[in-house]
């Protein structure tokens, strides 16, 4: 064992700054704030109920997660955002109808203080939304430096010690990158000239990078996935995450394909179709914006099975991806899978999912979690990319050249292994051959 990385402490005050107060944001905060009162169990995350296992399977040693490595307590955690709404986090809460007001009114007067910061927002990149709490300003970079203004006001107003960001707002319409994109030099002067091909959610990237913040993206748009903020990130020592929560339909897609791949079973065709009637549905309802998850959904599938090194069983693959705006589930999606898959000399069956989630509670635990390590990335160092979060996106970002890793239970591996490598611990390889020796 080594002395592992030099890690700055964890003690201190964090600002947790969510762009939008929509169903994700309202439920992380709100689960947090009823986690540090007792009144709930922080369920499904990995940060406080995980545990990792060191050195060999004989020598029984699984701390909990937060105490091998240093994270920042639940309670150490100050709460601000944006939205284009001015509901304070309690109303927006119920708007959002995933948490009942039995647990919401517990935790009242904490939500009702957090009001949103005016936004930076424009429907042309999300047409399905309009709302009054928007900022103006001439240019992008104006929009820009008023976002920096908030970040630091909030930062001496709380007398915090770090800050991480994180866009939870809609999705914005489906783009691929341009030349503002591809240096920080041209996305500066697209910023200045009002670039189309910079939406708002850039315009958040860069204020929160430019001050060195950590920075994620629980959405699919491109946001921080380009090279001019990979650059702007590297020479402020931010760390990156993102992108698109992987919850519901796609979690469960990267835990059966990586399954059916091992044991080499065939897959003709899988149809996912969902509905879904919370303001996240309402704005995927809009093709463009659509377009941008379909995206991100669609991906996950050729990376895990890579028809390419097997032809025979996954190159005629048809995979569709359908989401339903259906108003009356509310938060509560229901997603049908069907799995044509093919055996031995060509038999073929089929594999029926019928999964009822719920959206934001799967999502809630990954935004606490995400903030959470991407605090301790800054405090060890570590800046741009961070690959080992990939187990939290449906299309995580990663090197130019390099295929990303969608295997939830590679990019689980990867995780542990980087905390591992942060406390100077052996990696876990599963070789384990000394067991029989
Ligand atoms: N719920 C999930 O499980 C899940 C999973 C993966 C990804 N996501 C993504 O996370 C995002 C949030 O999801 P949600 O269910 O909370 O949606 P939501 O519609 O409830 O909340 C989004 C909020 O963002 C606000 N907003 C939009 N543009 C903004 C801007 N430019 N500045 C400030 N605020 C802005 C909206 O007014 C809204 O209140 C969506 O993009 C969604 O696709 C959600």
């Amino acid at each position: 064992m080594s002395d592992g990385l030099s890690i700055a402490p964890a003690g201190g005050k964090v600002g947790l700054l969510l762009v939008g107060l929509g169903a994700v944001s309202t439920t992380t905060i709100a689960g947090i704030l009823a986690v540090r009162k007792g009144l709930a169990k922080p369920i499904g995350s990995l940060t406080q109920m995980g545990t990792v296992r060191l050195g060999k399977r004989t020598e029984s040693r699984s701390p909990a997660l937060n105490e091998f490595v240093p994270l920042a307590g639940l309670d150490s955690l100050v709460f601000g955002g944006w939205d284009i709404f001015e509901d304070d986090c309690y109303e927006a809460a119920r708007t959002a109808g995933v948490l009942e007001t039995a647990i919401l009114d517990q935790v009242k007067d904490e939500l009702a203080a957090i009001k949103p910061w005016p936004a930076v927002f424009d429907r042309q990149y999300v047409k399905r939304l309009d709302g009054p709490n928007v900022k103006k300003g001439k240019t992008k970079k104006d929009l820009a430096e008023q976002l920096v203004e908030d970040i630091r006001r909030f930062k001496s107003q709380h007398k915090l010690d770090r800050m991480v960001l994180i866009w939870c707002g809609s999705t914005e319409v489906f783009m691929t990158e341009t030349a503002a994109h591809q240096s920080l030099a041209a996305f500066e002067k697209g910023l200045e000239s009002n670039d189309t091909s910079i939406p708002s959610s850039m315009i958040y990237a860069y204020a929160a990078i430019r001050e060195g913040l950590p920075y994620a993206n629980a959405a699919p748009n491109l946001s921080a996935d380009v090279p001019a903020l990979v650059e702007l990130a590297q020479q402020t020592g931010a760390p990156l995450a993102g992108k698109d929560l992987k919850t519901g339909q796609t979690l469960l897609k990267t835990i059966i394909a990586p399954g059916l791949k091992a044991r080499l079973l065939g897959v003709a065709g899988w149809y996912s179709t969902n509905i879904l009637g919370n303001r996240d549905g309402e704005v995927l309802d809009d093709p463009e914006s659509f377009k941008t998850k379909e995206e991100s959904k669609k991906s996950v599938l050729d990376y895990i099975l890579q028809p390419s090194l097997y032809p025979d069983l996954y190159s005629d693959l048809h995979h569709v991806v359908r989401i339903n705006y259906y108003p009356p589930r509310g938060d509560n999606k229901e997603g049908w899978d069907n799995i044509d898959l093919v055996g031995w000399l060509g038999y073929p069956m089929q594999l029926k999912i019928n999964f009822l989630c719920r959206d934001s509670i799967l999502a809630a635990p990954i935004v606490l979690d995400v903030a959470l390590f991407l605090d301790l990335a800054k405090r060890v160092g570590f800046s741009g990319i961070q690959e080992w979060l990939s187990f939290y996106f449906k299309s995580p970002m990663h090197a130019r050249g390099l295929y990303p890793e969608h295997d939830l239970f590679i990019q689980l591996m990867k995780l542990k292994n980087t905390l591992r490598y942060i406390r100077g611990e052996p990696l876990i390889t599963h070789l384990g051959r000394e067991y029989y020796d």
